[in-house]
């Protein structure tokens, strides 16, 4: 759901100022009703009118972008530095991650302008599965893993079971490629695992999003997903969400 105003100006008919004076005039319907008040807020359903003429809503776009580290998953930073929408110059829509990746954490990443299916995705209990690969600083004990595998107490609560499997360690360096896959989402998850296990997470790099992998794509590169890739992530979500319902 967003401000009506907001979504007039989205649409290229007037600021966002401008936009509220034509709310206030009574010029803008929803649904066929007059709306004067500024607090209203609608969704890609309804129908919006600014003098009697229906504005134009964005198609959705879906993408797959290889995020380099480095990189603030959002739209803008206040602070100038490189965001993940800069990798579409040239995009009219207005896009967005669905959820996010740390600034130091590379790898797959979603935008959208479909704010519907970034919520499918990003609901809690529609997870995905995530496949991460982690180095990590010193190599962690089989039965170290084997409680990252079990779920751990975090400080935000136990992380339900997670899928481990150690890729390589070496022993000069003394740091080790472990490969993780969890569906949860919760803030520095990766990091937070290894950390309670006492390993430090050097390097983080997500390669897959349920079935979507990173396949053909370089740091920095993105691409457009197919409709059949959109439908089988929506579908998916909705499996998973029905399985724990
Ligand atoms: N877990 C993390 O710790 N960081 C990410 O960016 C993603 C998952």
């Amino acid at each position: 759901m967003e401000r009506l105003q907001k979504v007039i100006a989205r649409a290229g008919i007037a600021s966002r100022r401008k936009a509220e004076d034509l709310i206030k005039e009574g010029r803008v319907k929803v649904n066929g009703k007059v709306v004067t008040e500024l607090g209203v807020k609608v969704s890609s359903n309804d129908k919006v009118e600014v003098n009697e003429i229906q504005i134009e809503k964005e198609e959705p776009v879906y993408f797959l972008l290889y995020k380099p580290r480095g990189v603030i998953s959002s739209v803008n930073d206040e602070k100038g530095r490189k965001v993940v929408t800069d990798f579409f110059p040239l995009l009219k829509e207005r896009i967005f991650p669905v959820g996010r990746l740390d600034y130091d954490t590379s790898g797959l990443l979603l935008l959208t302008n479909d704010g519907e299916f970034a919520n499918l995705l990003m609901h809690p209990s529609n997870e995905i599965e995530k496949v991460y690969v982690a180095k990590t600083k010193g190599i962690p004990l089989k039965e170290n893993l084997r409680k990252l595998e079990k779920g751990i107490r975090l400080e935000d609560g136990k992380t339900a079971p997670a899928k481990v499997k150690m890729l390589s360690g070496d022993k000069k360096k003394e740091t080790a490629i472990v490969e993780i896959t969890i569906h949860e989402g919760r803030n520095r998850q990766v990091r937070r695992m290894f950390e309670a296990i006492g390993h430090d997470v050097l390097k983080l790099k997500r390669e897959q999003y349920g079935f979507l992998t990173l396949h053909g794509l370089k740091a920095g590169e993105a691409r457009e997903l197919t409709h059949h890739e959109v439908k089988l992530l929506r579908a998916s979500a909705l499996q998973v969400s029905k399985k724990n319902s």
